[in-house]
Order: C-alpha cells, then structure tokens, then sequence
C-alpha cells in the first residue's frame, strides 16, 4: 500500500477550548488508486490531508495520536529534515486557489524551474526546458512564450494548471488534490478535472481527491471515503456507494447531489447544524440530525465495521440502511 494512515488524531487547542477535528481516520491509498474523500465543511478533510503532507499548523494543531505509513514509512516519526525530503518528491500537493499559493513576483517559468534546478540539482537552461515541457504537458497553450508570465497573466483554469504541473513536476507517488476545481467556471472544472485525472493514470499515481461535490466524483474515484466529525462514517468502491449507501449521511449527501434529469426538484439538503468540534455529541455523531436514529446511537459510538470486501460502515443499522 502507498499510504495508509491509522488511527489518525488531531485537535486544536483554541482560546475556546479544544476542537477535536480529526477523531481517529484510518484509510488508505494504493499507487494508481483514486480516493475521492467528502463530507460537509468542518469534517476534518483538509486537516487530515495536512497531517499527511506535513504542513499542519502546529500550534494550534497537535497531532494526538496515529500513524501516517508513505511507502513503508512512518512519517509521524521523522524529523523535519527527512520530511521535507519526502515532500518534496513523494508527494505533492494541489490547492484549491492556485493565486494564493503561486508567488505572485516570479514568473510561472522560475516556479517551475526552481522545481528542477532545487530538487533535481538541474542547470537553469535544462530546468527551463524541462519547464516548458510540463506547461505543454497540462495544455497550456503556447507554453514556449507564455513561460516568462507572471500567475496573474493567466487565467483561473490555467493556473490550476500550472499548480497541477508544479504538483507534477518531480513525478511524486501521491497527489493531494484538495477542493481543486472549486474555485473555476464549471465548464473549466471539467477540463481541469480530466488533467488532473489523465495525468494520474499515466504515471501511476495515488490520488487524494477532497470535494464537496458527489457528482464531480463518479467518473474519477475508485472508492470514496465519507468524513463526518472527524471521521470515516463510511468507505466504499465508488459505484457500490452510488447504487445503495450503508450509512444514513452518505445518503443525504447523494439526496442533495441536484439531479439534470429532475430540474425543479427541490434540492434535498441534511437538516440540521454540523456539530461543535469542542462538543461532539455522544455515541454516534451525526444522531442528533439521522432520520434512523434509535436510542443506542446516542450511547454507543458505532465502530467502522465490514460490510463487504473493500467497505465500511459506521452505523449501528448500516443492514437497514443498505436495504431502505
Ligand atoms: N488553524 C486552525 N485553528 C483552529 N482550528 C482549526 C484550524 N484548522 C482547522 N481547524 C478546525 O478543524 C476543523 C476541520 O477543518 P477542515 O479544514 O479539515 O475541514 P474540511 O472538511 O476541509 O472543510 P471544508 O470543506 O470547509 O474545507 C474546522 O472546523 C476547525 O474547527
Ligand atoms: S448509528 Fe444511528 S444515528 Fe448514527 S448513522 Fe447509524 S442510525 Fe444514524
Ligand atoms: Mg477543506
């Protein structure tokens, strides 16, 4: 396996008092494979892709407890040096606002050289060379003069190109791709969506893919893992998820997915808040909002247990679920 990460734990220690965002994650990502990971805002996606790549805000964060296995390699036991090692060309990194992550000084060119010539030990001729290359790879248009640009010069889909080519540039094993598209026209998510995919099967690549959006998903995930409060509520190959979920949130989700064949259906959101971090509440986390909770979902927290091969569920009526 690429990575897997077990038991992962993360809280933040605020003036407020302690947010537990992530309450034990355990999923993993084989070479090739793509992890479509969702959930709603404040589910802990984000910060467990940040513990994985090492950039986690710490203070306020703290990691509590867990492994994070890259290639063997458990990389919670590695010291800062030989963690940059491993993020600079094990695995790498897509942000969702490519503006705010490219150095707004520097041209899109020096950016992508600095990759080569840094970490490759490159001559700067080569490095540039090598730069052009990968702009024509992520189809920018001509690349050759358009390499002297600075971000601001090229348009949103375009820069989310260039940050998929810096992404791509030292050929890593594992992508994590957070919220990649959200920020572009939807007919340029698409595009940028197919790259992103495109370049994963070529070079074999395990990838992490965090939306919000069930519908991007389909076509590009293998599996999909579902995070509520800092969970995994469910795991599941993509199209088994899709046929019939075995947990009550995953299926509200897909009940708000907005349908192109029902127009003027009324959207289907989950009712209710997501919950307070600080105060989760007991036994299953998401009971205060189920439409099947019964009495034991607010004492016992549901384990992520067996369904089938390849699938989890967390849910004390996941059989009922999966036949409702
Ligand atoms: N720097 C921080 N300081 C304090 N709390 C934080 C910090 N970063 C994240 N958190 C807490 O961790 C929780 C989970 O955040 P995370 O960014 O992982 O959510 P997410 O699932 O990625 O949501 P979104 O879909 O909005 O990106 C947040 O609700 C917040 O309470
Ligand atoms: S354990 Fe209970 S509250 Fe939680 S999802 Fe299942 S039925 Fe709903
Ligand atoms: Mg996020």
């Amino acid at each position: 396996m690429l990575l897997e990460v077990r038991d992962l734990q993360v809280e933040f220690r605020t003036r407020d008092g302690i947010a537990s965002a992530v309450n034990g994650v355990t999923y993993s990502v084989a070479a090739g494979e793509t992890l479509a990971v969702l959930g709603e805002s404040g589910s802990g996606k984000s910060v467990t892709a940040q513990a994985v790549m090492g950039i986690l805000d710490m203070p306020p964060g703290r990691i509590t407890g867990g492994e994070i296995v890259f290639q063997g390699q458990d990389l919670l036991k590695l010291k800062e040096d030989e963690r940059r090692k491993v993020r600079g060309s094990g695995m790498a990194m897509v942000f969702q606002d490519a503006l705010s992550s490219l150095n707004p000084v520097l041209s899109v060119g020096a950016q992508l050289a600095e990759m080569f010539t840094v970490h490759r030990g490159m001559s700067r001729a080569d490095a540039k060379a090598k730069s052009i290359e990968l702009m024509d790879r992520v189809r920018i248009p001509a690349a050759k003069e358009r390499v002297g640009q600075y971000p601001h010069q090229f348009s949103g889909g375009m820069r989310q190109r260039i940050m998929i080519a810096m992404a791509m540039a030292l050929e890593p094993a594992l992508i994590i791709a957070d919220e990649p598209t959200t920020a572009l026209d939807v007919t340029v998510q698409a595009q940028v969506m197919d790259l992103l995919a495109e370049l994963q099967r070529e070079m074999n690549m395990g990838l992490i893919l965090i939306t919000h959006d069930l519908g991007v998903v389909a076509d590009v995930a293998d599996r999909i893992a579902v995070m509520y409060a800092g969970r995994i509520v469910e795991e599941a190959p993509v199209h088994e998820i899709y046929k019939a979920p075995a947990h009550p949130y995953t299926k509200g989700l897909l009940e708000s997915i907005p349908r192109l064949d029902q127009k003027g259906q009324e959207l289907y959101a989950i009712k209710g808040l997501p919950p307070n971090l600080m105060h989760i509440p007991s036994g299953c986390a998401f009971h205060p909002r189920c439409p099947m909770a019964q009495d034991v979902c607010r004492t016992d927290v549901p384990p992520l247990g067996h369904v089938s091969e390849g699938r989890r569920s967390a849910c004390h009526f996941w059989k009922e679920c999966l036949n409702g």
